[in-house]
C-alpha cells in the first residue's frame, strides 16, 4: 500500500478539497501556511519557518504553546470523565473547583459562573442574560442589542448580527431582529468636529429611543449615519470631504455665536 505523505503540496490540496474553513475566501487560501507546532510564544510550521504568535491564535492559547502539564490534565481527565452534562441535574467536580477558583478571582460582585466554549457563544450568552434580565424586571419588550461599526463579536447568527463588519452580513443576512449597529467613537474617521465621545454616546441614545428614521436628527448625526451607511456599504469615506465639512462646521458655529453675541449686543444697547 502507498503512504500517505504529509507533504505540503498534498496537505494544501487536501485542505482545499475537504476542509471548510470560517472564513473561507479561495483567493486567500492558495497558500495556506500549515502550522505543526508551537513552543511558548513561537510558531513553527511544516517547513520549519517560525512565527511569533502574537495574538496567542485567536486570544485563547493564554498559557503558550507546548504546555505539557496542561496536556497532561486534560488526558487524566479525559480519562477519568470524558464529558458530563450539566444542562440540569448534573454536575461535576473540575467545573465546580473552576467557578469557585474563578469567583475568588473576579470582581466581589461577581457570584456565578457560566462556561462557554468560544468567543460567539459567549456573546450569544451575553445577549440573552441581557433579555433574560429585563424580562424579569418587568420589561419585555427591552429586547434590542446595539453594537459598533467595526466591532467583531463572532460568527454564530446573532454574534453576526452584532458585528459591525459588512464583508461579514454580505453572505449572509438578514441580520436577525432587533440588532443594530451605530457609529463606533473612532476619533481617526469621525465625521465631524464635535467630540468624538459624546456624539458617538448621542447616536447611540438617539438610535436606542427610536429617533432614527422618523424624526430628523440634528445635522451633525446626519452625516454621522451617513458616515455609517457609508462604512456598512463599503463605500470609502471621502477624507477629504470630510476635512472641509468640518472647516465649514468651524466657521458656521464661529458664525451662528457672533450673531448671537450681536443679538445680544443689541438687546442690552451696546450697540
Ligand atoms: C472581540 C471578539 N469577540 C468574539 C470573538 C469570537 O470568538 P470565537 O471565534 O471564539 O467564537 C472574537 C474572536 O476573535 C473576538 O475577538
Amino acid at each position: 500500500m502507498k503512504m500517505k505523505m504529509d507533504t505540503l503540496d498534498t496537505l494544501v490540496r487536501e485542505d482545499q478539497a475537504h476542509l471548510i474553513h470560517p472564513l473561507h475566501y479561495p483567493k486567500d487560501h492558495e497558500h495556506p501556511i500549515v502550522m505543526v507546532e508551537g513552543r511558548g510564544a513561537i510558531l513553527k510550521d511544516l517547513e520549519g519557518h517560525e512565527y511569533i504568535d502574537g495574538l496567542s491564535c485567536l486570544w485563547n492559547v493564554n498559557a503558550g504553546h507546548g504546555r505539557a502539564e496542561l496536556a497532561q490534565a486534560a488526558a487524566e481527565q479525559m480519562a477519568r470523565l470524558a464529558f458530563v452534562s450539566s444542562y440540569a441535574g448534573t454536575t461535576n467536580i473540575p467545573a465546580i473547583r473552576l467557578a469557585e477558583r474563578l469567583v475568588g478571582l473576579a470582581y466581589p460582585n461577581t457570584s456565578g459562573v457560566y462556561f462557554t466554549t468560544s468567543g460567539a457563544e459567549s456573546n450569544e450568552s451575553a445577549f440573552k442574560a441581557a433579555r433574560y434580565y429585563w424580562k424579569i424586571r418587568g420589561r419585555p419588550t427591552k429586547v434590542k442589542i446595539f453594537s459598533r461599526i467595526h466591532a467583531y463579536h463572532g460568527l454564530t447568527l446573532g454574534a453576526m448580527s452584532a458585528t459591525g463588519m459588512a464583508a461579514f452580513h454580505k453572505m449572509f443576512g438578514p441580520l436577525a431582529p432587533e440588532f443594530a449597529q451605530v457609529a463606533a467613537p473612532y476619533a481617526y474617521r469621525w465625521p465631524t468636529a464635535g467630540d468624538v465621545g459624546v456624539e458617538a454616546a448621542d447616536a447611540l441614545e438617539r438610535y436606542g429611543t427610536g429617533l432614527t428614521g422618523k424624526t430628523l436628527p440634528h445635522r451633525r448625526l446626519v452625516r454621522a449615519r451617513q458616515y455609517q451607511q457609508d462604512i456598512q456599504k463599503n463605500r470609502p469615506v471621502d477624507r477629504h470631504e470630510v476635512a472641509q465639512q468640518k472647516k465649514r462646521d468651524i466657521h458656521r458655529a464661529q458664525g451662528e455665536d457672533d450673531a448671537r453675541h450681536g443679538v445680544r449686543q443689541k438687546r442690552d444697547g451696546v450697540e
